[in-house]
Protein backbone atom coordinates (compact mmCIF):
# COMPACT_ATOMS: atom_id res chain seq x y z
CA UNK A 1 0.00 0.00 0.00
CA UNK A 2 1.29 3.80 -0.92
CA UNK A 3 1.07 5.99 2.39
CA UNK A 4 1.41 9.76 1.62
CA UNK A 5 1.83 12.54 3.62
CA UNK A 6 3.07 16.36 3.42
CA UNK A 7 4.39 18.90 5.92
CA UNK A 8 5.34 22.29 5.35
CA UNK A 9 8.69 23.65 6.21
CA UNK A 10 7.66 26.51 7.64
CA UNK A 11 7.64 27.92 11.26
CA UNK A 12 9.17 25.40 13.72
CA UNK A 13 7.62 21.90 14.37
CA UNK A 14 6.00 21.68 17.60
CA UNK A 15 4.23 18.62 19.76
CA UNK A 16 1.42 19.08 17.73
CA UNK A 17 3.39 18.37 14.31
CA UNK A 18 4.80 15.70 15.91
CA UNK A 19 2.01 13.30 17.76
CA UNK A 20 -0.83 13.77 15.20
CA UNK A 21 1.54 13.55 12.40
CA UNK A 22 5.15 12.72 12.27
CA UNK A 23 4.77 9.98 14.72
CA UNK A 24 2.63 8.37 12.38
CA UNK A 25 4.55 8.64 9.33
CA UNK A 26 7.39 6.78 11.33
CA UNK A 27 5.06 3.90 12.18
CA UNK A 28 3.60 3.69 8.95
CA UNK A 29 7.07 2.66 7.46
CA UNK A 30 6.01 -0.85 8.69
CA UNK A 31 2.78 -1.10 7.03
CA UNK A 32 3.47 0.39 3.77
CA UNK A 33 5.68 2.19 0.60
CA UNK A 34 5.73 5.58 2.39
CA UNK A 35 6.33 8.72 0.38
CA UNK A 36 7.03 11.99 2.56
CA UNK A 37 7.08 15.41 1.00
CA UNK A 38 8.17 18.21 2.53
CA UNK A 39 5.99 21.36 0.31
CA UNK A 40 7.90 24.38 0.15
CA UNK A 41 5.52 25.12 -2.97
CA UNK A 42 2.71 24.94 -0.30
CA UNK A 43 5.14 27.75 1.83
CA UNK A 44 5.02 30.08 -0.97
CA UNK A 45 1.62 30.95 -0.65
CA UNK A 46 1.95 33.43 2.23
CA UNK A 47 4.53 36.17 2.89
CA UNK A 48 7.94 34.73 3.87
CA UNK A 49 11.83 35.12 2.97
CA UNK A 50 13.01 33.21 0.06
CA UNK A 51 16.35 32.56 2.26
CA UNK A 52 14.69 31.26 5.62
CA UNK A 53 12.70 29.10 3.50
CA UNK A 54 15.81 27.07 2.29
CA UNK A 55 17.13 27.14 5.81
CA UNK A 56 13.64 25.67 7.16
CA UNK A 57 13.63 23.18 4.21
CA UNK A 58 16.38 21.62 6.08
CA UNK A 59 15.28 22.21 9.64
CA UNK A 60 11.71 20.18 8.04
CA UNK A 61 14.33 17.37 6.55
CA UNK A 62 16.58 16.91 9.71
CA UNK A 63 13.65 16.73 12.02
CA UNK A 64 11.61 13.77 9.89
CA UNK A 65 14.98 12.00 10.07
CA UNK A 66 15.57 12.72 13.57
CA UNK A 67 12.63 11.19 13.87
CA UNK A 68 12.88 7.82 12.46
CA UNK A 69 11.96 7.98 9.01
CA UNK A 70 14.36 6.19 7.15
CA UNK A 71 15.44 6.83 3.93
CA UNK A 72 16.30 3.18 2.83
CA UNK A 73 12.49 2.32 3.79
CA UNK A 74 10.65 5.53 2.58
CA UNK A 75 10.56 8.43 0.01
CA UNK A 76 11.82 11.72 1.33
CA UNK A 77 11.21 14.78 -1.17
CA UNK A 78 11.30 18.49 -1.43
CA UNK A 79 7.98 18.98 -3.24
CA UNK A 80 9.53 21.58 -5.77
CA UNK A 81 11.67 19.07 -7.00
CA UNK A 82 9.20 17.17 -8.56
CA UNK A 83 7.62 19.33 -11.35
CA UNK A 84 4.69 16.86 -11.58
CA UNK A 85 2.92 18.60 -8.93
CA UNK A 86 2.66 21.57 -10.35
CA UNK A 87 1.25 20.25 -13.93
CA UNK A 88 -1.12 17.90 -12.05
CA UNK A 89 -2.34 20.86 -10.11
CA UNK A 90 -2.99 22.63 -13.29
CA UNK A 91 -4.91 20.11 -14.87
CA UNK A 92 -6.85 19.06 -12.04
CA UNK A 93 -8.08 22.64 -11.30
CA UNK A 94 -10.23 22.03 -14.33
CA UNK A 95 -12.19 19.15 -12.06
CA UNK A 96 -12.47 21.42 -8.61
CA UNK A 97 -15.19 23.64 -7.83
CA UNK A 98 -14.13 27.47 -7.15
CA UNK A 99 -17.20 27.99 -4.41
CA UNK A 100 -15.91 24.64 -2.87
CA UNK A 101 -12.36 26.28 -2.56
CA UNK A 102 -13.52 29.61 -1.71
CA UNK A 103 -15.52 27.79 1.08
CA UNK A 104 -12.52 26.14 2.53
CA UNK A 105 -11.79 27.16 6.12
CA UNK A 106 -8.32 27.44 6.28
CA UNK A 107 -8.64 29.39 3.38
CA UNK A 108 -11.16 31.75 4.84
CA UNK A 109 -9.00 31.48 8.54
CA UNK A 110 -5.52 32.58 6.17
CA UNK A 111 -7.77 35.41 4.19
CA UNK A 112 -9.06 37.14 7.54
CA UNK A 113 -5.67 36.92 8.83
CA UNK A 114 -4.03 38.12 5.81
CA UNK A 115 -3.18 41.93 5.85
CA UNK A 116 -1.19 42.20 2.48
CA UNK A 117 -2.15 40.52 -0.44
CA UNK A 118 -4.36 37.34 -0.73
CA UNK A 119 -2.93 35.37 -3.69
CA UNK A 120 -4.30 32.94 -5.88
CA UNK A 121 -2.01 30.78 -4.78
CA UNK A 122 -3.80 30.58 -1.20
CA UNK A 123 -7.16 29.56 -3.09
CA UNK A 124 -5.39 27.13 -5.27
CA UNK A 125 -3.45 25.51 -1.85
CA UNK A 126 -5.84 22.49 -1.59
CA UNK A 127 -5.69 21.70 -5.30
CA UNK A 128 -1.84 21.64 -5.13
CA UNK A 129 -2.43 19.04 -1.87
CA UNK A 130 -4.64 16.98 -4.30
CA UNK A 131 -1.88 17.26 -7.04
CA UNK A 132 0.61 16.20 -4.28
CA UNK A 133 -1.28 12.94 -3.22
CA UNK A 134 -3.15 11.75 -6.00
CA UNK A 135 0.51 12.06 -8.52
CA UNK A 136 1.31 8.96 -6.70
CA UNK A 137 -2.60 7.16 -5.93
CA UNK A 138 -1.43 6.91 -2.71
CA UNK A 139 -4.29 5.25 -0.94
CA UNK A 140 -3.60 6.39 2.93
CA UNK A 141 -2.91 9.90 3.84
CA UNK A 142 -2.05 10.35 7.64
CA UNK A 143 -2.78 13.74 8.88
CA UNK A 144 -3.77 15.91 11.96
CA UNK A 145 -7.23 16.31 12.38
CA UNK A 146 -7.48 19.98 10.50
CA UNK A 147 -6.66 18.16 7.44
CA UNK A 148 -9.73 16.56 7.14
CA UNK A 149 -11.43 19.14 4.73
CA UNK A 150 -8.43 19.06 2.14
CA UNK A 151 -8.62 15.22 2.30
CA UNK A 152 -12.57 15.47 1.35
CA UNK A 153 -11.76 17.97 -0.87
CA UNK A 154 -8.95 15.50 -2.80
CA UNK A 155 -11.46 12.46 -2.82
CA UNK A 156 -14.18 14.36 -4.11
CA UNK A 157 -11.37 15.81 -6.89
CA UNK A 158 -10.37 12.21 -7.70
CA UNK A 159 -14.08 11.08 -7.86
CA UNK A 160 -14.53 13.73 -10.36
CA UNK A 161 -11.68 13.01 -12.68
CA UNK A 162 -12.38 9.44 -12.51
CA UNK A 163 -15.93 10.10 -13.60
CA UNK A 164 -14.90 12.61 -16.16
CA UNK A 165 -12.28 11.25 -17.81
CA UNK A 166 -12.05 7.71 -16.06
CA UNK A 167 -13.87 5.28 -18.70
CA UNK A 168 -15.03 3.40 -15.70
CA UNK A 169 -11.82 3.02 -14.35
CA UNK A 170 -10.58 4.61 -11.32
CA UNK A 171 -7.87 6.24 -12.99
CA UNK A 172 -6.62 8.42 -9.65
CA UNK A 173 -7.02 6.61 -6.71
CA UNK A 174 -9.64 8.08 -4.00
CA UNK A 175 -7.71 8.24 -1.15
CA UNK A 176 -8.47 7.65 2.59
CA UNK A 177 -6.97 9.83 5.55
CA UNK A 178 -5.55 8.65 8.51
CA UNK A 179 -6.56 10.68 11.33
CA UNK A 180 -5.06 9.60 14.78
CA UNK A 181 -7.56 8.85 17.32
CA UNK A 182 -5.33 10.18 20.05
CA UNK A 183 -3.92 13.27 19.61
CA UNK A 184 -4.95 13.91 16.02
CA UNK A 185 -5.26 17.93 17.76
CA UNK A 186 -3.11 19.09 20.33
CA UNK A 187 -4.37 22.30 22.16
CA UNK A 188 -1.99 25.40 22.59
CA UNK A 189 -1.22 25.28 26.47
CA UNK A 190 -2.37 28.78 26.63
CA UNK A 191 -5.75 28.83 25.31
CA UNK A 192 -6.80 25.57 24.75
CA UNK A 193 -9.76 26.46 23.35
CA UNK A 194 -7.20 26.94 19.74
CA UNK A 195 -4.83 24.32 18.18
CA UNK A 196 -1.46 24.06 18.91
CA UNK A 197 0.49 26.09 15.85
CA UNK A 198 3.20 28.35 15.37
CA UNK A 199 1.16 31.37 15.16
CA UNK A 200 -1.07 30.47 18.64
CA UNK A 201 -0.73 32.53 21.59
CA UNK A 202 2.74 32.93 21.41
CA UNK A 203 5.70 30.87 22.94
CA UNK A 204 4.49 29.83 26.04
CA UNK A 205 1.26 28.11 24.23
CA UNK A 206 3.50 26.05 21.76
CA UNK A 207 6.10 22.94 22.58
CA UNK A 208 8.62 23.05 20.02
CA UNK A 209 10.28 19.41 19.26
CA UNK A 210 13.74 21.19 19.62
CA UNK A 211 13.20 22.70 22.69
CA UNK A 212 15.24 22.38 25.73
CA UNK A 213 14.13 19.98 28.49
CA UNK A 214 13.76 23.43 31.24
CA UNK A 215 11.65 25.09 28.28
CA UNK A 216 9.16 22.01 27.81
CA UNK A 217 8.95 21.79 31.59
CA UNK A 218 8.27 25.15 32.23
CA UNK A 219 5.53 25.80 29.01
CA UNK A 220 4.09 22.85 30.80
CA UNK A 221 4.23 23.89 34.24
CA UNK A 222 2.30 27.36 33.14
CA UNK A 223 0.19 25.25 31.44
CA UNK A 224 -3.38 26.93 32.19
CA UNK A 225 -5.32 24.12 33.92
CA UNK A 226 -9.42 24.54 34.57
CA UNK A 227 -11.39 25.59 37.51
CA UNK A 228 -12.03 22.40 39.62
CA UNK A 229 -9.43 20.30 41.02
CA UNK A 230 -9.78 16.99 39.24
CA UNK A 231 -7.59 15.09 36.57
CA UNK A 232 -10.91 14.10 34.74
CA UNK A 233 -11.42 14.76 30.90
CA UNK A 234 -14.60 16.80 30.54
CA UNK A 235 -15.92 19.25 27.67
CA UNK A 236 -15.79 21.82 30.48
CA UNK A 237 -11.77 21.28 31.14
CA UNK A 238 -10.55 21.79 28.09
CA UNK A 239 -6.73 22.37 29.32
CA UNK A 240 -6.79 19.10 31.60
CA UNK A 241 -8.47 17.04 28.75
CA UNK A 242 -5.79 18.18 26.55
CA UNK A 243 -2.56 17.35 28.79
CA UNK A 244 -4.95 13.96 29.27
CA UNK A 245 -4.51 13.15 25.51
CA UNK A 246 -0.64 14.71 25.30
CA UNK A 247 0.38 11.98 27.93
CA UNK A 248 -2.30 9.38 26.64
CA UNK A 249 -0.20 9.99 22.99
CA UNK A 250 3.20 9.85 24.03
CA UNK A 251 2.99 6.75 26.23
CA UNK A 252 0.95 5.19 23.37
CA UNK A 253 -1.82 4.71 26.38
CA UNK A 254 -5.65 5.45 26.44
CA UNK A 255 -6.94 8.49 27.88
CA UNK A 256 -8.61 6.35 29.77
CA UNK A 257 -6.13 4.62 31.39
CA UNK A 258 -4.41 8.09 32.25
CA UNK A 259 -7.41 9.53 33.90
CA UNK A 260 -7.73 6.71 36.36
CA UNK A 261 -3.62 6.62 37.13
CA UNK A 262 -4.01 10.52 38.03
CA UNK A 263 -7.89 10.38 39.99
CA UNK A 264 -5.95 10.97 43.29
CA UNK A 265 -3.11 13.51 41.57
CA UNK A 266 -3.17 17.75 42.09
CA UNK A 267 -2.77 19.61 39.32
CA UNK A 268 0.96 20.38 39.54
CA UNK A 269 1.92 16.69 40.33
CA UNK A 270 -0.23 15.71 37.23
CA UNK A 271 1.46 18.64 34.89
CA UNK A 272 5.50 17.67 36.38
CA UNK A 273 4.13 13.65 35.10
CA UNK A 274 3.49 15.37 31.63
CA UNK A 275 7.01 17.66 31.19
CA UNK A 276 8.98 14.57 32.00
CA UNK A 277 6.88 12.26 29.37
CA UNK A 278 7.48 14.27 26.86
CA UNK A 279 10.64 15.96 27.59
CA UNK A 280 11.88 12.17 27.64
CA UNK A 281 9.98 11.59 24.25
CA UNK A 282 11.58 14.64 22.25
CA UNK A 283 15.18 14.72 23.99
CA UNK A 284 16.32 11.71 21.60
CA UNK A 285 14.54 13.57 18.75
CA UNK A 286 16.70 16.84 19.22
CA UNK A 287 20.24 15.00 20.13
CA UNK A 288 20.01 13.38 16.38
CA UNK A 289 18.95 16.32 15.04
CA UNK A 290 21.61 18.55 15.82
CA UNK A 291 23.83 16.24 13.78
CA UNK A 292 21.69 15.23 11.36
CA UNK A 293 21.31 19.19 10.22
CA UNK A 294 24.65 20.18 10.42
CA UNK A 295 25.54 18.15 7.13
CA UNK A 296 23.51 20.10 4.49
CA UNK A 297 25.49 18.05 1.75
CA UNK A 298 23.66 14.48 3.10
CA UNK A 299 20.35 15.98 3.56
CA UNK A 300 20.44 17.37 -0.25
CA UNK A 301 21.59 14.12 -1.26
CA UNK A 302 18.62 12.51 0.39
CA UNK A 303 16.18 14.73 -0.68
CA UNK A 304 17.52 14.53 -4.64
CA UNK A 305 17.55 10.39 -4.20
CA UNK A 306 14.00 10.77 -2.99
CA UNK A 307 12.78 12.96 -5.77
CA UNK A 308 14.31 10.95 -8.29
CA UNK A 309 12.08 8.04 -7.32
CA UNK A 310 9.02 9.97 -6.47
CA UNK A 311 9.53 11.33 -10.24
CA UNK A 312 9.42 8.33 -11.60
CA UNK A 313 5.93 7.36 -10.08
CA UNK A 314 4.83 10.58 -10.60
CA UNK A 315 5.24 10.77 -14.08
CA UNK A 316 3.58 7.45 -15.29
CA UNK A 317 0.19 8.91 -13.11
CA UNK A 318 1.00 12.13 -15.48
CA UNK A 319 0.87 10.36 -18.64
CA UNK A 320 -1.75 8.49 -18.09
CA UNK A 321 -3.89 11.74 -16.85
CA UNK A 322 -2.28 13.77 -19.99
CA UNK A 323 -3.81 10.92 -22.21
CA UNK A 324 -7.19 10.56 -20.51
CA UNK A 325 -7.55 14.37 -20.93
CA UNK A 326 -6.25 14.69 -24.52
CA UNK A 327 -3.89 17.04 -23.67
CA UNK A 328 -0.22 16.83 -25.23
CA UNK A 329 0.99 13.92 -27.86
CA UNK A 330 -1.02 10.53 -27.65
CA UNK A 331 1.03 8.56 -25.73
CA UNK A 332 3.91 6.57 -28.07
CA UNK A 333 3.56 3.27 -28.58
CA UNK A 334 6.21 0.83 -29.11
CA UNK A 335 7.06 -0.72 -33.01
CA UNK A 336 5.90 -4.42 -32.83
CA UNK A 337 8.30 -6.95 -31.66
CA UNK A 338 9.89 -4.71 -28.97
CA UNK A 339 8.94 -4.61 -25.05
CA UNK A 340 8.48 -1.35 -23.72
CA UNK A 341 7.22 -0.08 -20.17
CA UNK A 342 4.39 2.45 -21.79
CA UNK A 343 1.35 1.01 -23.47
CA UNK A 344 0.87 -1.50 -26.37
CA UNK A 345 -1.63 -1.78 -29.26
CA UNK A 346 -2.82 -5.25 -29.21
CA UNK A 347 -2.16 -6.79 -33.07
P1 LIG B 1 1.28 21.33 8.23
O1 LIG B 1 2.68 21.46 7.80
O2 LIG B 1 0.56 22.52 8.76
O3 LIG B 1 1.18 20.25 9.39
C1 LIG B 1 1.81 18.99 9.26
C2 LIG B 1 0.97 17.94 9.94
O4 LIG B 1 0.80 18.24 11.34
C3 LIG B 1 -0.57 18.12 11.69
N1 LIG B 1 -0.87 19.08 12.79
C4 LIG B 1 -1.40 18.73 13.98
N2 LIG B 1 -1.78 17.55 14.49
C5 LIG B 1 -2.27 17.55 15.76
N3 LIG B 1 -2.40 18.68 16.53
C6 LIG B 1 -2.04 19.88 16.05
N4 LIG B 1 -2.15 20.97 16.81
C7 LIG B 1 -1.51 19.95 14.72
N5 LIG B 1 -1.03 20.97 13.94
C8 LIG B 1 -0.65 20.41 12.77
C9 LIG B 1 -1.32 18.46 10.42
O5 LIG B 1 -2.63 17.95 10.44
C10 LIG B 1 -0.44 17.84 9.35
O6 LIG B 1 -0.78 16.48 9.16
N6 LIG B 1 -1.55 21.22 4.11
C11 LIG B 1 -0.63 20.42 4.92
C12 LIG B 1 0.59 19.94 4.19
C13 LIG B 1 0.36 19.11 2.97
C14 LIG B 1 -0.15 17.77 2.92
C15 LIG B 1 -0.12 17.40 1.56
C16 LIG B 1 -0.62 16.89 3.90
C17 LIG B 1 0.65 19.45 1.69
N7 LIG B 1 0.37 18.43 0.82
C18 LIG B 1 -0.57 16.15 1.14
C19 LIG B 1 -1.06 15.63 3.46
C20 LIG B 1 -1.04 15.27 2.12
C21 LIG B 1 -0.15 21.28 6.07
O7 LIG B 1 -0.17 22.48 6.02
O8 LIG B 1 0.41 20.61 7.10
Amino acid sequence: MRIFSGIQPTGRKHLGNYIGAISQYVSSQDRGEGLFCIVDLHAITVPYDPAELRERLYDTTAILLAAGLDPARCTIFRQSDVGEHTELTWLLSSVTELGRLQRMHQFRDKELAQRELVSAGLLLYPVLQAADVLAYRAAEVPVGEDQREHLELMRDVARRFNARYGGGEEVLVVPEHRIPEVGARIMDLQDPTRKMSTTGSGESGTVYVLDEPKAIEKKLAGAVTDSGSEVRRAPDKPGITNLIEILAAVRGSEPDAVQDEFAQARYGEFKAAVAAEVVGYLAPVRERYEELRADVPALESILEEGAGHARAMASETLADVRERMGVGAPRATPARGTSGTVDTVPG
